[in-house]
């Protein structure tokens, strides 16, 4: 995920309103970012690998005349390391054309083998927009050059939408050209784009913090929609170039609420970002004929998958609880696996088997505990595959393989959105495995291939329920201790959900297997404590009705996750209605109630949500 912005005007210094729109849109990502301005007929174009205060240092003192028009990005890397070179703005061939991106271009690869002759200075999958673009625009002006000199916008337009429409994956894309200056062609598909009306100025940013200290009346842009900006107009198209009429908005957020979308917190801002972090992270690497495509990311050779014996995760907090799911998922597709807590790793590594692919699982990349583990599963001869969400993290520079997940920055130390976007990547990794290893038939590779492409829509659906548990929240401000219980795949979502609500709203919260209340904790079920139960549909339902019996028996408050199956089967005292999927795809449904449930308890409790008291986004300390 990248911030991008844009400004077309004169009422204010372009620089100004490009570096201010860059601040405010870091927190989607700062490993570096760039400027490009049309300034004298001339293109300016400074680009740095850090933050955005690197980048006004290196401009500042710079004067520029006459600026008609600039683009700017910072940057979350997801092809190429995060340095200067990668940075966006990208040029064409002769520096006249430049792009700013955030998205994924899936088919770039393909795209840029009919560049031929093109010079790419980077590893971006961006750069091949913007010399698309330069090769439409030579195709327009060989077509017809004697008419089409003089009228460059239209045949920029042109060119823009042919590029477009060649284009597969997600993109917010701005695009400014030496040759004609003073607009901004404009475009989105998946990711974000808005635009901001000024008087006698426009502008355009990855969401409204980009620009709402210079103007609260904005044109949300849809899907396929393209769109112009000159300093006085801006108009809306569809790829074919139709005009569209398009509704101007005035946002009421103030500047830190524009920073979170809207939200009054990051934490809610990234659980409804979920949908957009699954889709983007199976985008490229799942097709719905049951091809499962590891991506070139991963240098990861069928014969080396086929040789492992097993797999070993490692893991810390919620990434071990995604990794704990992922040991389920191997399993169930025929292979041995194993999960390990990265701090508890050292006195097991004796035993671990030379030939299992140890997966270490970490959102920043640089958890202590699960580089440790993986230096010392390095040392005993095992191959690496590390799952991560930050491009050049210490992790990807120590593992044999990566991939990524593609979330964007996470910025609430409690992690949400990066949990679900592991679980996608743990399912293309379960079912390619299985289907390269002969343990999966081709008609049940396409079958779950279809589902998992489903899940994106169903975890919207499952947002749904948000205003419900906020009340629901509300009916259990006076306990002070819960517990989360679930079976077989669910017995790691019930640990999550324990631990988002102890970090967030430091309640005592326990998650247990369902089939050990027996063994113990049925012992502290008191009248009017929460048990938190998940009873979606599954082969353990029956016992899970049993567990719920003893503590409604108990004077236990039974709070069920359930689906619409499931529910008919259960009595609960509250019940949280997930839609319905096949068993092994619910822990990705069933924990979006559970960080909801966590969240309003937090605020009830009027706790520090983003930065709960102890804690630290990234635990680089062993
Ligand atoms: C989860 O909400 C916590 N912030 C914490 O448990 C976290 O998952 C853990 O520190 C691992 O972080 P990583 O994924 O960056 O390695």
């Amino acid at each position: 995920m990248c911030g991008i912005v844009g400004y077309v005007g004169d009422k204010h210094k372009a620089q100004d309103v490009l570096l201010k729109g860059l601040k405010m849109l870091e927190y989607r990502g700062y490993d570096s970012c760039g400027v490009a301005m049309i300034a004298d007929d001339e293109v300016f174009l400074e680009r740095v690998e850090g933050r955005v205060s690197a980048l006004e240092k290196k401009i500042s003192g710079k004067k520029f005349n006459n600026i008609l028009n600039g683009i700017a990005h910072t940057r979350w890397a997801t092809h190429g390391l995060p340095s200067e070179a990668n940075a966006h703005p990208h040029t064409d061939c002769d520096g006249d054309i430049v792009v700013v991106h955030n998205g994924i271009i899936e088919n770039y690869i393909e795209l840029k083998e009919g560049l031929k002759g093109h010079t790419f200075k980077s590893e971006t999958d961006t750069e091949v927009i913007v010399h698309l673009i330069e090769e439409n625009v030579k195709k327009l002006m060989k077509k017809d050059m004697g008419k089409r000199s003089e009228m460059l916008e239209p045949l920029f337009f042109e060119a823009f939408l042919n590029t477009l429409r060649k284009l597969k994956g997600s993109f917010a894309i701005a695009v400014i050209w030496k040759k004609a200056p003073g607009m901004i062609l404009a475009a989105r598909r998946f990711s974000p784009l808005v635009i901001g009306k000024g008087e006698g100025e426009n502008f355009l940013a990855s969401d409204v913090a980009g620009f709402i200290e210079w103007t609260k009346n904005v044109y949300f842009v849809d899907d396929n929609e393209v769109v112009f900006l000159d300093k006085n107009n801006v108009a809306f198209f569809n790829l074919d170039g139709k005009k569209i009429n398009k509704e101007l908005k005035t946002v009421n957020w103030d500047i830190k609420m524009a920073e979170k979308g809207g939200y009054k917190h990051f934490m809610l801002k990234e659980i409804f970002e979920q949908e957009m972090g699954f889709e983007n992270t199976l985008m490229g690497r799942v097709l719905p004929v049951g091809k499962y495509i590891l991506g070139n990311e991963m240098n990861l050779k069928e014969d080396d998958i086929k040789k492992f014996s097993m797999i070993n995760f490692v893991a810390c907090g919620t990434a071990y609880h995604a990794a704990y799911i992922g040991r389920y998922l191997f399993e169930r597709m025929g292979m041995r696996a194993d999960v390990d807590l990265a701090s508890e790793f050292s006195s097991r590594s004796l035993v671990v088997d030379k030939n299992s692919l140890v997966v270490a699982i970490s959102q920043s990349g640089e958890t202590a505990d699960t580089i440790d583990a993986l230096r010392i599963a390095k040392k005993n001869g095992n191959k690496i595959l590390a799952i991560t969400n930050t491009l050049g993290s210490t992790i990807t520079r120590e593992a044999d393989y990566v991939m990524y997940t593609h979330c964007g920055p996470e910025i609430a130390v409690a992690s949400t959105k990066a949990f679900t976007s592991q679980l996608a990547a743990l399912y293309v990794l379960a079912l390619s495995f299985s289907y390269i290893r002969g343990n999966l038939l081709i008609t049940k590779a396409r079958e779950f291939a279809e589902e998992l492409l489903s899940l994106a829509k169903l975890i919207k659906e499952s947002l749904e329920i948000n205003d419900y548990v906020e009340e629901l929240a509300d009916k259990f401000s006076a306990q002070d201790d819960y517990l989360f219980i679930g079976r077989g795949i669910n017995y790691p979502v019930a640990l999550e959900g324990a631990l988002k609500l102890k970090e967030i709203s430091y309640l005592h919260a326990e998650g247990y297997a369902a089939g050990e209340m027996k063994h113990g904790p049925i012992a502290i079920i008191t009248n009017g404590m929460p048990v938190i139960v998940i009873a979606t549909s599954s082969s353990d339902i029956d016992l899970v009705r049993g567990n719920i019996e003893e503590t409604r028996a108990r004077g236990g408050v039974v709070v069920a996750v359930v689906d619409k199956n499931s529910k008919q089967k259960i009595r609960a005292d509250y019940y949280l209605e997930v839609p319905y999927a096949s068993e092994c795809f619910m822990p990705v449904l069933n924990i979006i109630p559970l960080q909801l449930f966590a969240y309003w308890t937090a605020v009830r409790r009027g706790t520090d949500i983003d930065k709960p008291r102890n804690l630290a986004k990234s635990v680089t300390v062993k």
